[in-house]
Order: C-alpha cells, then sequence, then structure tokens
C-alpha cells in the first residue's frame, strides 16, 4: 500500500508549533498524549458488549453529577487521567466523573497546563450503538500554581472559555476522528486502523453562517423560555411561517455528535436554559461541554452562546456548573440571542408566536 500524503496529527502540530518559535512544545506532547488516550477509548468502546468489565462495574455507579456512570465513562475517565498524568506538563485535570479536581501524584512532575475533559459524552447511547465521544480543553494553570507546583483548587480551573489554549473532541462513530482547535482555526483527523495514526483529512473546517436544520430536545418544550419556544415555533411552521423556508431537526442525544453534524454542514444546537428544574439552569455543563465545543464551533466561524451572552465570555462559578447552551451557524444563534434579549419575546405566551404575524421578518 503506498503512503498517504496525508498529514499525520504530530506534523500538524509540529507546523502550528513553528508560529510561535518560543513554544516549548509542552501543549503538543499533552494534545498527542490526549489523542493516545482517544485512541485507546475508541478500542474500548467498539468493542461493545465483548468487552470484560470488572462485575461490580456492571451496574454502573452514580457520579457526582447524580447520574449513572457506564463502566465505560469510568474506564474511559482513567485512560485519560493514566495516559497524561505522568508527562510533566500538566498542573491538575478536571472531569465530568469526579468531584474534586485530580492532583498529579507526588512521583510525577508538575507543569503548566490544565486538563479538563468529558471522558465519555454522550454515554447513554452505548447501549444502542450510537455514536459518543471525549470531549477536552486545555487551560494555563495559574501564575502560582505554575510557580510553586501546589496543589490545584476549584478555583483553579474556573476560567472563561476564552481562556482556553487549545480544545476538542474525539468522536467514536462508523470511523474514529479527532477534531482539533489551537487557535488557528478547526481541523479534523480520521484515525487510520491500519496505522493507528490520526490523518489530517479535514484541513479548514468551516461551519456555514445559514442552515435550515435544528437539534433540540421537544419533549422538554412545556419547560422552554419564550424565546426558544418562539424560536422552534418559527422552524416548524416552514414556508408559509414567519421564516419562509422549511427545517429539518435532528436530536441525536449525544451533543458531541450534534457538534460534528453541524461542523460538518451547519445546523444550530439548542439544550437551553429551562424551567425543569430550578436547580439546575440547563443540562450541559460549562467547563468540559459548552466550553471546549464553543471554541471549536466559533473557531470554525460559527458561534456558542447562552442565549443571552456568548459562552467564551461567562465566568465559571463552580466546577461542574450547568448551563443553557445554543451554538452552531452564526446567523441563527445571534437570531435567538435577539429573541432572548427582544422585551416582547420574553413576555408574552409563547404559543402567539406560531399564530401572529406579529414577529414576520
Ligand atoms: O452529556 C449530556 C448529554 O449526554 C449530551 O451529550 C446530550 O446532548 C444530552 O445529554 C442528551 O440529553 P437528553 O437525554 O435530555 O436528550
Ligand atoms: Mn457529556
Amino acid at each position: 500500500m503506498p503512503l498517504s500524503k496525508k498529514r499525520t496529527l504530530t506534523q500538524y502540530l509540529i507546523e502550528q508549533r513553528r508560529r510561535f518559535p518560543q513554544a516549548s512544545g509542552e501543549l503538543n506532547a499533552l494534545v498527542l498524549d490526549v489523542s493516545i488516550a482517544c485512541k485507546a477509548i475508541a478500542r474500548q468502546v467498539a468493542l461493545g458488549s465483548l468487552a470484560e468489565v470488572p462485575e461490580s462495574w456492571a451496574a454502573g455507579e452514580v457520579n457526582v453529577q447524580g447520574e449513572v456512570a457506564k463502566p465505560l465513562d469510568i474506564i474511559s475517565n482513567l485512560m485519560l487521567i493514566k495516559q497524561s498524568e505522568w508527562s510533566g506538563h500538566l498542573a491538575g485535570m478536571a472531569s465530568e466523573e469526579m468531584a474534586a479536581p485530580y492532583q498529579i501524584p507526588a512521583e510525577h512532575q508538575r507543569g503548566k497546563y490544565l486538563l479538563v475533559f468529558d471522558p465519555l459524552d454522550g454515554s447513554s447511547n452505548l447501549d444502542v450503538n450510537v455514536s459518543v465521544g471525549s470531549i477536552f480543553s486545555i487551560l494555563r494553570a495559574p501564575q502560582d500554581v505554575i510557580d510553586s507546583g501546589r496543589d490545584v483548587t476549584e478555583a483553579d480551573f474556573l476560567q472563561p472559555g476564552a481562556a482556553q489554549v487549545a480544545a476538542g473532541y474525539a468522536l467514536y462513530g462508523p470511523t474514529t476522528m479527532l477534531v482539533l482547535t489551537v487557535g488557528n482555526g478547526v481541523v479534523g483527523f480520521t484515525l487510520d486502523q491500519s496505522l493507528g495514526e490520526f490523518k489530517l483529512t479535514h484541513p479548514d473546517i468551516r461551519v456555514p453562517e445559514d442552515t435550515q436544520e435544528f437539534a433540540i430536545n421537544t419533549s422538554n418544550s412545556r419547560f422552554w423560555e419564550p424565546p426558544v419556544k418562539r424560536y422552534v415555533d418559527e422552524c416548524l411552521a416552514g414556508r408559509s411561517g414567519p421564516r419562509g423556508k422549511d427545517f429539518n431537526m435532528r436530536w441525536i442525544a449525544s451533543m458531541v455528535a450534534e457538534a460534528h453534524r453541524i461542523l460538518m454542514r451547519g445546523g444550530v444546537f439548542l439544550y437551553p436554559r429551562d424551567t425543569k428544574d430550578p436547580a439546575k439552569p440547563g443540562r450541559l455543563r460549562l467547563l468540559y461541554e459548552a466550553n471546549p465545543i464553543g471554541y471549536v464551533i466559533e473557531q470554525a466561524g460559527g458561534r456558542c452562546s447562552t442565549g443571552r451572552q456568548p459562552m467564551l465570555g461567562v465566568k465559571p462559578s463552580a466546577l461542574h456548573q450547568r448551563i443553557g447552551v445554543v451554538f452552531g451557524s452564526k446567523n441563527e444563534v445571534e437570531r435567538i440571542e435577539r429573541y432572548h434579549h427582544d422585551p416582547v419575546t420574553r413576555e408574552a405566551p409563547a404559543p402567539l408566536f406560531a399564530e401572529r404575524s406579529l414577529f414576520r421578518d
């Protein structure tokens, strides 16, 4: 078989580093460690029911979110930790599966980055063999952490998404892909199983600015706020409604897979703040779901928002903070933000929006 001309992840990272002559290569090494963990997770996921798991894990554990963690959630978490803790590039880690930050063990060196991840997003889909993925975000540790090598605290991680140095996800679907930004656009790699290498197959991913496809869990519609109801009603009204065009709808229930579809062909995803549970202002988590996906989407020319303000500007208040999330094609996300700021939409009861011409463009 002739060697393919496609660049590997390592080659891409070396090229990116050349833009910063003073860079040490630590970030590259860290991204490569994450990518190795993702390959290991991909293999484990692909085993499906053939995987041998300890019997004590078979029932699943309840994680910090009060959700049942599947054995694969826990295995993926461990794979990411073990592959990246030894390198000397990390000051600490945090993940959906751990209540508190993870301290780099004393036998390893500590470094300047923080790694934050959702080890297996969409894992409720595992039993039905639908795509899942790992989402990661890399932040710089506060300077006093770097200087002192002290243990990390929750506060060290509470940085806005705009501070991310790199972010991305691995998608375990029909093919395994790694989608990455190091702040210079978005690139996608496909795992070449025969070489065990991620090959650059998508060198410049761009989210189209317009779309006719939206994704939302409509079983929550009775809990939506009026701006979201208005938006969805207008999409559903189709060609004869105020938008004057028909819309298509998708819901995979695996946010990472929805983000990937939107990066490939546009669309808008909403898991908005709603009134379902007053203790939870949204379903998705800010630090390891909304921010990394938001950074990737924005680097690809899309937009990510809480509905009210740009996601990457939000100052986090807790490690496992939940938040309303809207991302995708720029013009559509901006429209949803306008509806949230429109005093009429905010106050009027929702069913009006489908019927009245009040909101016609
Ligand atoms: O991690 C949360 C998650 O699994 C997302 O991947 C997905 O978008 C969402 O939950 C699905 O939520 P629901 O079960 O409400 O459709
Ligand atoms: Mn998740």
